[in-house]
């Protein structure tokens, strides 16, 4: 089984970058199954109900998330019932919404969790802890099981990916929206990435307007911050699932540009 793993999509440049590289993407790999982080894909901050719906008509599986996910506070009771639309399973008990789901894909069951760093970042619960417990959980139901690791710090996701590995078919970092040059396949056969990086205005500082940001670090005051316009760039991994085993036999980079 090939998945495709596209990084953090961010606002309107990102949406429409997935919408035109998509399709030839996924006849190009021969793609089965597509998740994508979609923290940023409306306007920059979270997520609303109407841009989730365009994101699965592209063709997308799984929306996995991270801290922006709360950002659009009507989209809470969207997130709340639609279970392909993750956040982060290490938020406290009773936080709305789901941190794993398991999609049955011709026949394949699949298995995506969500995850948050804690480094820099909200102090959320044990990603190690809560993360092996919903693996356990999960492997009584399938061994094909892939993990956005959202996480600020490369040390954390790194740790996490080899604490994890062998268990899981893929550990994909994502956050940063800087793709790493680091993709493996770990000794145990889990496909790894520290970040995938991001699908969205390829002149900006992460996504933003450059100069606001600039303006930002400058003077340390806060103000608004706009997606930044103009061309975009598509980030994403390819995995290559042995379905029978769980285990990852290739992990592959893409890094395209829009249009
Ligand atoms: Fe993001
Ligand atoms: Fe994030």
């Amino acid at each position: 089984m090939k998945v495709l793993f596209i990084g953090d999509i961010v606002g309107n440049i990102g949406r429409s970058a997935v919408k035109v590289l998509l399709p030839p993407v996924v006849s190009r790999y021969k793609i089965d199954f597509v998740i994508a982080n979609g923290e940023n894909a409306a306007g920059g901050f979270g997520i609303t109900e109407q841009v989730a719906a365009e994101i699965f008509n592209v063709g997308i599986h799984v929306i996995t998330s991270g801290n922006h996910i709360w950002d659009k506070k009507e989209a809470i009771p969207f997130i709340a019932k639609d279970h392909r639309v993750l956040r982060p399973l290490n938020y406290p008990p009773g936080v709305p919404g789901s941190g794993s789901v398991v999609c049955s894909h011709h026949g394949v069951k699949v298995a995506v969790i969500n995850l948050s760093g804690r480094v820099f970042m909200t102090s959320v619960d044990c990603p190690f802890r809560v993360g092996m417990g919903e693996i356990e959980r999960l492997l009584n139901d399938t061994n094909l099981i892939i993990i956005d690791f959202h996480g600020e710090a490369t040390s954390e996701k790194i740790a996490f990916g080899y604490y994890v590995d062998g268990k899981v078919s893929a550990v994909i970092g994502t956050h940063t929206h800087v793709q790493t040059a680091d993709e493996k396949i770990l000794p145990g056969g889990t496909a790894y990435i520290t970040d995938v990086g991001m699908t969205g205005p390829a002149v900006s500082v992460i996504g933003i307007e450059k100069d606001q940001i600039i303006e930002r670090f400058l003077y340390q005051m806060p103000r608004k911050f706009d997606t930044a316009k103009g061309n975009g760039i598509f980030s994403a991994v390819v995995v290559e699932i042995d379905e029978k085993k769980g285990k990852s036999t290739a992990i592959q980079r893409l890094q395209l540009t829009y249009p």
